[in-house]
Order: structure tokens, then C-alpha cells, then sequence
């Protein structure tokens, strides 16, 4: 199952000269290209889901259907929550299947990013998931022209960014240093002397929004001055429209042949952009050198005293929607015994999307009091054992 941990993907990268491209999809047309691409260049990749995009596509279908590209997928895929507005947006991820999540606070004043920014981490660490936060402000908006948006730049100062780093304790950091989110004319003027002393002083994987656009020698001295990740995505959908405008022009057709070509297209440009960032050829290494992303089932076998089946099953019910909101926990089911003469009668088969969650859920404040005042007291002769789960 190569989802691997994406702090590793990472630090690969930072190490070893090269930038993992998160691009975000909108569809299974550009989730197909995207992994199509990393697998012929041999490349890890970021898949990424924006939280702007959400109202285009169901994000946990979506996600779902991430999380089997890239389980079938023999390159390491990390799959990231891109832009997530808060606390419950990056629960929502985690619990959806996002092994990264960006927190973007950075429109709110220092202060309020940072203890905005802190909230998430500490809940995505418990899960065990790394956080980006972003510090200064990248105007535009993907996919759109950038003179639509023409919002100012604020630059990322390295002092500012030293204080964010200590007190929110973000694994990767987005900075801004002269990109622009969206369709520009030209290339935007970047601030590299600034980028360079932000490397040296934080020393962690560095993340640039607003990919499109930027010159083949913008992106070789971003590399070489921590960019680890680059986030990208309006130059894929201008390849998807061009494409499905070509088709237009070839007559009337319904929607299968105006999308034919589409996941090339993504595919195409992504493999360019593999290439380019030098992430291409570099899937083995990844894969030798960083953690598999094993999930957990939290499993329990148990029996009932002192309540009906009618009412162990209202309390599994009961189970299943308290338990399932709490960060960390993929799915909760609940069963019962095919055989009624089986030794224990129900089970629990709970999720973890890390081994981390066994102790994050145990000490939940909703595990805590669903466990002890409707489950344990009716639940005494149980087993429950954590198993990390293989493909
Ligand atoms: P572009 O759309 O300009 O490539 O930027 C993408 C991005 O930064 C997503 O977070």
C-alpha cells in the first residue's frame, strides 16, 4: 500500500534536491492523470484536495477514490487536505482519509493564524498526520485569472516566521515570497534572497502555492532553497479546457466524448512538471526510506449483562455515531455473531487512520464518557485488541 508519511516524503525531498508537486484534482479524469504521471516518471506525489473546490465534487467520494489510486498505485502517494479553513475542516480530512492537512489562517493577523494554526496541530498530531500552515499571504485564486483577484501580496518575514514555526510546531511551512495564486501574465518577480534566509533559519520542508506560471529557472531556485513541495493546479485545468474545447471542435457528442483526452491532458502536463522539479525517478528511494501509512482496527469482542439485544443494539447504534466524529477514526462498525452459539455475541471494528489514535481515542473526552457510562457497564466480558492492518 504505498500512502506513505508524508513528513518523510518530504524530508526526502528537502534532503536530496527536489519537490514533491501537490496537485490538486477535481475529478477522476485529473486523480487518473496525476497518478498515471507519477507512475511513469517513477515519482512520489501529493494529491491534494482543495477545500475551495469542495462544492465541484463530493470531497469523501472523492478521497475514497484517492485512497484506491493509490493503494493500486506502486509510486508513494500522500493525499492532502489543501487549504482547510479550521479545526473542523481538518478533522473532516483526517477522518476522510487525508494523511496531510494545510491549515490556511494566513488572511488572519499573526496572533490569531498562530493559535489557529496550533489547534489543528495538536489535534493532527494526535492522529499522527503532519501540518502545513501558511505564513504571509499568496493572492488569487486557483484556476482563475490572477488580475480577477488582485489582492496584495504580504511577504513572509523570517522573524515572523521563526515565531510561527516555535509556537505552533507546523511540520511544513507555505511562504509567501512573490507568487500568485491563478492565470498571470508573465511570470511573477520572486523574492528568493528572502526564501533562502527563511531556509536557512527554520530548516524545515518549504511549500510554494501559485505553481502555474513560474519560469524552468524560477522553479530550479526555489528547489535549491528548500521548496520541497510545490502546490499546482490551474495549469492542469487550463490542459483539461483546452482539451475539452478541441473536442467541441471536432462536432456534436455527448459528455464521453467531450472529456476524452481529459486525464492525458493532466497527465501530460504533471509528467512535465515531475520532470522539471527532478521529484521523477525518485519513487524507489521514497519507498525504501519512509513508513508505510498502516491504518489501525480497534477491535472488541464482547458479550452483554444486564441489557436486551434490543438495547445492545441501540447502544451500538448510539456507538457508532458518537465514536465515529472523534479525529482519527476512519469508520466505525458494529456486529453481530453470524452463529448465535458464537463465543462472543457483537464486535466493534474501529478504524484508526494511525497507530497514534489508540491513545488520542482513548483519552477523548466522547470515548471516554461514552465508554464508561453506556458501554463498560454492560460490556464486562470483552476483548479488545489493536491490530495494524496490511495490505
Ligand atoms: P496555481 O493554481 O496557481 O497553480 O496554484 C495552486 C495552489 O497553490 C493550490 O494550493
Amino acid at each position: 500500500m504505498p500512502v506513505v508519511d508524508i513528513k518523510e516524503m518530504l524530508q526526502h525531498a528537502y534532503q536530496n534536491g527536489y519537490a514533491v508537486g501537490a496537485f490538486d484534482l477535481v475529478s477522476l479524469e485529473f486523480l487518473e492523470g496525476i497518478i498515471e504521471a507519477a507512475e511513469r516518471c517513477r515519482s512520489p506525489v501529493i494529491v491534494s484536495l482543495a477545500e475551495s473546490h469542495f462544492e465541484h465534487y463530493d470531497f469523501e467520494l472523492l478521497t475514497t477514490a484517492a485512497e484506491a489510486a493509490a493503494q493500486r498505485s506502486s509510486v508513494p502517494v500522500a493525499i492532502f487536505l489543501d487549504h482547510g479553513a479550521g479545526l473542523d475542516s481538518a478533522v473532516r480530512a483526517i477522518n476522510g482519509g487525508c494523511n496531510g492537512v494545510m491549515v490556511d489562517a494566513s488572511h488572519h493577523p499573526l496572533p490569531d493564524n498562530i493559535a489557529l494554526t496550533r489547534q489543528v496541530v495538536e489535534m493532527a498530531h494526535s492522529c499522527g498526520v503532519p501540518v502545513e500552515g501558511e505564513l504571509g499571504y499568496v493572492p488569487g485564486v486557483e484556476g482563475e485569472d490572477a488580475e480577477r483577484h488582485p489582492g496584495e501580496i504580504s511577504y513572509t518575514t523570517v522573524a515572523e516566521a521563526c515565531t510561527y514555526l516555535q509556537q505552533t510546531e507546523v511540520d511544513f511551512l507555505a511562504v509567501s515570497i512573490g507568487t500568485v495564486h491563478g492565470r498571470m501574465n508573465g511570470c511573477p518577480e520572486l523574492d528568493i534572497g528572502r526564501l533562502a534566509e527563511i531556509n536557512r533559519a527554520l530548516r524545515i520542508p518549504l511549500v510554494i502555492h501559485g505553481g502555474t506560471g513560474l519560469s524552468d529557472e524560477q522553479f530550479r531556485q526555489l528547489i535549491e532553497n528548500g521548496v520541497a513541495k510545490i502546490n499546482y493546479y490551474t495549469a492542469l485545468s487550463d490542459a483539461a479546457a483546452q482539451q475539452i474545447r478541441a473536442n467541441t471542435g471536432a462536432g456534436p457528442g455527448g459528455y464521453t466524448q467531450l472529456t476524452r483526452g481529459v486525464s492525458d491532458s493532466v497527465r501530460a502536463e504533471c509528467e512535465r512538471c515531475m520532470r522539471l522539479w527532478r521529484s521523477a525517478g525518485q519513487a524507489d528511494a521514497v519507498l525504501q526510506s519512509c513508513t508505510p501509512w498502516r491504518m489501525v482496527e480497534h477491535l472488541i469482542i464482547y458479550n452483554v449483562s444486564g441489557i436486551d439485544e434490543e438495547q445492545a443494539r441501540r447502544m451500538a447504534a448510539e456507538g457508532r455515531r458518537i465514536l465515529g466524529q472523534i479525529p482519527g477514526v476512519r469508520h466505525v462498525l458494529t456486529g453481530e455473531a453470524v452463529k448465535q452459539d458464537a463465543k462472543y455475541r457483537f464486535c466493534w471494528l474501529i478504524r484508526f487512520v494511525h497507530e497514534k489514535v489508540i491513545d488520542s481515542y482513548r483519552d477523548h473526552p466522547d470515548h471516554v464518557r461514552f465508554a464508561d457510562e453506556l458501554f463498560r457497564p454492560v460490556a464486562g466480558d470483552r476483548i479488545s485488541i489493536d491490530y495494524e492492518l496490511v495490505r
